[in-house]
């Protein structure tokens, strides 16, 4: 039998940057944008890349072919996910997408693509197009719970979990946690033990996150107020004789993931997208066009309208591309040893697909740091690329990318037909120039930033909107 180390001698591991002992090369890599150190050792190193954090074996892919051979065909090796500290000790354990491979997690997609599958998603169609914010649409989706449209208490909970754990669930806080443990014994009155403050506060609040919007479905679950839901739909479909507990805990998780999955990632892909609105009048002004041309001013957009709106889906496929909303997507690990085009990727390796050097690809997507979505047509038609790498690769892929998909059309087509994003002026009418910051962690977004965002005509009153909202319900 062959064992590790004669492997690694006969086949190579990756090219990649040499690791300095103890660390690797946890000194080089850019704490804010990982993904931009990652794209730049692939120009160096090539499209597949070895490194190591402290011990930990990183195998980072930056093309979207590679990730394929990789993550979709050899999926049976590449499917796990590594162990990060930071998921338990931040209360995560729940969270589906961070589920080793293995029964539950298998249980709890097999779930999930019930609600979730193409044809089950146009169910919640209607409330994606009467829903303006991420959050309350998956709060209708998930837990059937009408939010409130301001300061809505389940919201605030989802809002703290992400705020307080989305910036170390990646493999790189991971990395540096594992290797400097002493870190969480410090005592919590001790100066610099804020990070494990944080890790404590982040368990309450993540465990109210799974158990409070639950707590509405059984409360309502036998009243007429309940919108139709994962939650009431999942625990319908409970065979008779299971065990109660368990499926009343795997529908728990799954709503509870669909729910800080969705609300986090499409909010801040419709950030992105206002952004760039702010930044392109241009592709705002032929966005609002060919809303104009096709669906008029006194209607807002159906999803019927889509195939007629070409240029609106190519905004979309840019939004998803220009600044892609989880960068390196989430970590899978390999359960096996393996071999690919020569080299050895061992067992236990992270392997992360790094959806930011695909997107920024310059021989696929010439000056890719430019907002032009001209570049997903051809003759006026949409072109194959949809951007798929967008929503990860293989077994692990995302579950609610078709809902992401329809909700981010809807929420696009509705606020450019309805309103202009521009920069904010100051008391002298001067535009009021700023630089852009962003957000780090698992996914990113700008932080706040200065614009306006009005009605495109006076005659839009916000009577005038919910009369037009009302027609679509
Ligand atoms: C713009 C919106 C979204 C983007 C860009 C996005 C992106 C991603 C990516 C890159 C992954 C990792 C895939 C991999 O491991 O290779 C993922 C996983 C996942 N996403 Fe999304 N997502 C979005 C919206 C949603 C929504 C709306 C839901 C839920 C309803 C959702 C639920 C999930 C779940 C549960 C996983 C983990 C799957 C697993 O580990 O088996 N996502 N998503």
């Amino acid at each position: 039998m062959v064992n590790n180390r004669e492997k690694r001698a006969r086949c190579p591991l990756p090219p990649g940057p040499r690791p300095f002992p103890v660390v690797g090369n946890v000194m080089s890599v850019n704490s804010k944008e990982p993904w931009v150190t990652y794209t730049n050792w692939g120009k160096t190193y090539g499209p597949l890349v070895y490194s190591r954090l402290f011990s930990k074996d990183i195998i980072v892919i930056n093309s979207e072919k590679i990730a394929k051979d990789i993550l979709d065909r050899r999926s049976s090796v590449f499917s796990d996910r590594p162990t990060l500290t930071t998921i338990d000790l931040f209360g995560w354990t729940w969270n589906v997408a961070f589920m080793p491979y293995g029964e539950r997690w298998r249980q709890c997609r097999r779930l999930f693509h019930q609600t979730f599958r193409p044809e089950a998603a146009l169910t919640y169609r209607p409330v994606q197009m009467l829903k303006s914010m991420s959050s309350s649409i998956i709060m209708a989706v998930a837990y059937g719970y009408d939010t409130a449209p301001r300061h809505d208490a389940l919201v605030k909970i989802v809002e703290d979990t992400l705020n307080l754990a989305i910036g170390v669930v990646t493999p790189e806080k991971a990395a540096l946690l594992g290797a400097f443990p002493f870190l969480l014994r410090l005592p919590y009155w001790l100066p610099g033990a804020g990070f494990q403050k944080k890790a404590q506060e982040s368990r309450q609040v993540s465990k109210e996150q799974v158990d409070a919007p639950y707590r509405h479905v059984t409360q309502n679950l036998t009243s007429n107020s309940l919108l139709p839901c994962i939650c009431s739909d999942l625990l319908g479909r409970m065979k008779d004789g299971g065990n109660v507990e368990y499926h009343e805990n795997l529908v728990k998780d799954v709503a509870a993931t669909a729910f800080n999955a969705a609300s986090e990632t499409t909010s801040s892909a419709m950030l992105i997208f206002t952004l760039a609105m702010l930044q392109n009048p241009k592709v705002q002004a032929k966005a609002q066009a060919e809303i104009d041309a096709i669906v008029g001013r006194d209607r807002l957009p159906e999803f019927s309208d889509r195939a007629s709106l070409p240029y609106i889906d190519a905004v979309l496929r840019e939004t998803l591309r220009w600044h892609p909303v989880v960068p390196l997507g989430i970590a899978h690990a390999a359960t096996n040893d393996d071999i690919y085009e020569g080299y050895y990727i061992p067992k236990g390796a992270t392997v992360m697909a790094n959806l930011w050097a695909m997107s920024h690809d310059e021989s696929i997507y010439p000056n890719p740091y430019e907002f032009k979505p001209e570049r997903f047509l051809s003759n006026g038609k949409l072109v194959d690329d949809v951007v798929s790498y967008a929503f990860g690769f293989g077994r692990r892929v995302c579950i609610g990318r078709h809902v992401a998909d329809a909700s981010l059309w809807a929420g696009i087509a509705s606020v450019l037909s309805v309103f202009n994003i521009r920069k904010a002026v100051d008391d002298l009418g001067k535009e009021v120039e700023f630089q852009v910051e962003w957000t780090s962690g698992l996914t990113t977004h700008p932080l706040l930033f200065p614009c306006v965002i009005e009605p495109r005509s006076l005659e839009m009153t916000p009577q005038r909107l919910a009369e037009m909202i009302a027609v679509h319900g």
